[in-house]
């Protein structure tokens, strides 16, 4: 049985990090967030010049993971743990944050020297309250990593979970489902969806480009329809924590005693910083 879709919203244009414009589907004054996702950006596309280095410098985050999703260009990574990464089209970062550190994700060299095209996403998933200050950990996956599976209507990329068979590269440290759906002209493709997780559908390509798509618990599938001119989607299912939330900034965790510790270490330097070099 197919979820019927339960809200349908339009994301929203705001400016992020130093001058990175988004369309962010939650959260907005009318979606505060889809348990365990807390936030959902588009960001770009964008043309940089050659110099224009516009991105996420050096900022802290505690308490769940941020996921990036190149749709295309490339992005460097760096943080406070000593990891650093490198991610091109295709491409992903999985950074559980856990216990905090400092990062920075910037346009890569060959794009700050000769400039192009940026276009991602950026995802928050909440951590349960037991792995909230687990120590921070970094995975990057290559575009190449991502199993790609024909299916009927289109093509899909498995990022985590399982679905068509595919087992996605990220581990997570609650059930999600995390797949990239191409859907050609006037087709649908059926995603699964297990009921009992939260699911949406956030479209980046096609008539619905920057809608987001948010399901009834009423199925055990999703549908994505092409349009007339074809899409591509993000289909998210995720296992609901049920926890408090207290968020502010940078920092999620689930009482405000907590937030106000978040930012004490941060401002003192505990959550630690970023290398020079690399
Ligand atoms: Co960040």
């Amino acid at each position: 049985m197919t979820r019927s879709i339960e809200r349908h919203l339009r994301a929203q244009y705001v400016l992020e990090g130093a001058g990175v414009p988004v369309h962010r589907a939650f959260p907005t004054a009318g979606l505060d967030q889809l348990d365990p996702f807390l936030l959902l950006d588009h960001m770009g596309p964008m043309e940089l010049a050659p110099g224009d280095a516009r991105g996420f410098p050096d900022h802290p985050h505690r308490g769940f993971e941020t996921v990036t999703y190149m749709l295309e260009g490339e992005f460097d990574h760096a943080d406070s743990a000593g990891n650093r990464g490198h991610i091109e089209t295709g491409g992903a970062q999985w950074m559980t944050a856990g216990a905090g550190l400092v990062h920075s994700e910037m346009p890569a060299r060959r794009l700050l020297e000769e400039g192009g095209h940026l276009e991602g996403i950026q995802l928050w998933v909440n951590l349960p309250r037991a792995a909230k200050r687990v120590p921070p950990r970094y995975q990057e996956v290559a575009a190449a990593e991502i199993p790609v599976v024909d299916v009927p209507g289109g093509q899909a990329r498995v990022l985590s979970g399982e679905a068509f068979g595919a087992h996605g590269p990220a581990s997570t440290h609650s059930p999600i489902l995390f797949v990239h759906v191409s859907v050609e002209p006037d087709a649908t493709v059926t995603v699964p969806s297990p009921r009992e997780q939260n699911a949406f559908a956030f479209f980046v390509r096609g008539d619905q480009a920057d809608t987001l798509h948010a399901y009834a618990a009423d199925g055990d599938d999703v549908e994505v329809a092409g349009g007339s001119s074809g899409s591509e989607a993000l289909v998210l299912s995720g296992a609901p924590l049920r926890e408090p939330v207290a968020r502010a900034g940078p920092f999620v965790m689930n009482t405000r005693e907590e937030i106000l510790e978040a930012f004490d270490d941060y401002e003192a330097g505990r959550l630690g910083r970023i290398a020079a070099g690399g």
